[in-house]
């Protein structure tokens, strides 16, 4: 057991899972009712955590569907994306008479069943002769989920990775199968959300209109508040609502710095917590992070990194190429700053949110963030 209330994985167990009551609901009514959805937020926000605690729901409320989660994160290719999927369904199946008949769906392949000698969580392996027969695995695949005996709910978790595989269209070739399912529901969830509403809502593309989205943003403050609150008390600490807004606002409300923090709070205090214990804290987490952000500066050029520390400073900045901005933070142009941007962007080490009215723009890593701001 741990005792440290504070998870930094996705998800434990709905009482260390702080609210998303509305979205897990919304999220099962749409799935009830047939719909696929598109589960998009920036990273680290709680999207798996979601998708995670959906299927505990789904689980202890004992709703009519089998649950499939599939981390497509380190997938570079068809190959990949059947092995990913078929793990995730072995996984699911436990018993070895449910795999063989699974293993007997995948007609036009010989699928081998090891153990993950880390893990022991079964892993399939499949060889392939040909390209062919990959697409027919995975029609093959998807065809033993629609003649499953309840009804299943696939989530495909970094979804917009299927872009990066070379030589197969493969939003194509998935909706090709995908849209005759009736049996099927799907999460399409990730974090690229320029990537993510284009494979949606451009009407050229394959999965145009298939979906419904769902953005997932910042927990609620006050609700997120006294959840901070009730487990530190279980734990048999106590803290106050000032160092509780401090710590959110510290963090920007984002769920995994706040946790981290939070975790790391609990674990050097006593039992009445105090600011010094916060500030020791966020001392300890730069000092362990340090390492990594020296190393991002080393990637960077002189003129990005200057950028980067400019929008820490700022916190948050949509007027980019003002001559305010240039002259306060000595940038020489407006075209030196757009294109630090768009490195910094690729990067992923600037988040961009854009409203009807503006874009802003913020250091994604809120640590990373609050050390530059210090330097
Ligand atoms: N509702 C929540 N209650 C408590 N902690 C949460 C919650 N949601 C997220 N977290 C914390 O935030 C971390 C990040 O969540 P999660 O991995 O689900 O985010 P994500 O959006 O899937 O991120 P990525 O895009 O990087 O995969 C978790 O490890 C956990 O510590
Ligand atoms: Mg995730």
């Amino acid at each position: 057991m741990f005792d440290n209330p504070f998870i930094l994985e996705p998800y434990r167990s709905k009482e260390l899972f702080c609210d998303r009551e509305a979205e897990t609901q919304s999220i099962i009514q749409y799935l009830t009712n047939g719909r696929n959805i598109t589960l998009i937020s920036p990273r680290r926000l709680g999207k798996t955590g979601l998708i995670l605690r959906i299927f505990d729901e789904i689980k202890s409320k004992g709703l009519p569907f089998e649950t499939v989660y599939a981390d497509i994160s380190d997938t570079n290719s068809l190959t990949e994306f059947i092995t990913v999927l078929s793990n995730a369904i072995v996984c699911k199946l436990g018993k070895k008479s449910k795999i063989k008949s699974f293993f007997k769906f995948l007609q036009s392949v010989r699928p081998l069943l090891g153990f993950d000698p880390l893990s022991g969580s079964p892993q399939v392996s499949i060889a392939f002769a040909s390209e062919s027969q990959k697409q027919n695995t995975l029609a093959e695949l998807l065809n033993y989920l629609e003649n499953y005996p309840s009804r299943v709910v696939v989530a495909i978790d970094e979804f917009q990775q299927i872009r990066e595989y070379e030589g197969v269209n493969m939003e194509a070739l998935l909706r090709k199968h995908i849209q005759h399912l009736h049996n099927v529901r799907f999460i399409y969830c990730g974090s690229k959300k320029h990537t993510m509403t284009d494979m949606f809502t451009n009407s050229k593309k394959p999965f145009y209109e298939s979906t419904t989205f769902s953005f997932l943003s910042k927990l609620p403050v006050p609700v997120y508040s006294e959840f901070i609150k009730k487990l530190f008390l279980s734990g048999g600490k106590i803290i106050g609502d000032e160092l509780v807004n401090f710590i959110i606002e510290w963090t920007r409300d984002h769920t995994y710095y706040t946790q981290r923090l939070c975790n790391e709070v609990f674990s050097k205090s006593g039992k009445n917590i105090k600011k010094e214990d916060v500030l020791n804290a966020i001392s300890t987490i730069l000092e362990q992070e340090k390492e990594r952000f020296q190393e991002i500066r080393r990637l960077l050029t002189t003129s990005q990194w200057k950028m980067l520390k400019a929008i820490a400073t700022e916190g948050s900045i949509s007027q980019i190429t003002s001559s305010e901005f240039l002259k306060k933070y000595d940038i020489t142009s407006g075209a030196t700053a757009l294109r630090n941007i768009n490195a910094l962007l690729d990067k992923e080490l600037v988040l961009a949110e854009t409203t009807e009215t503006a874009t802003s723009y913020s250091v994604y890593n809120v640590f990373l963030s609050r050390y530059l701001e210090g330097l």
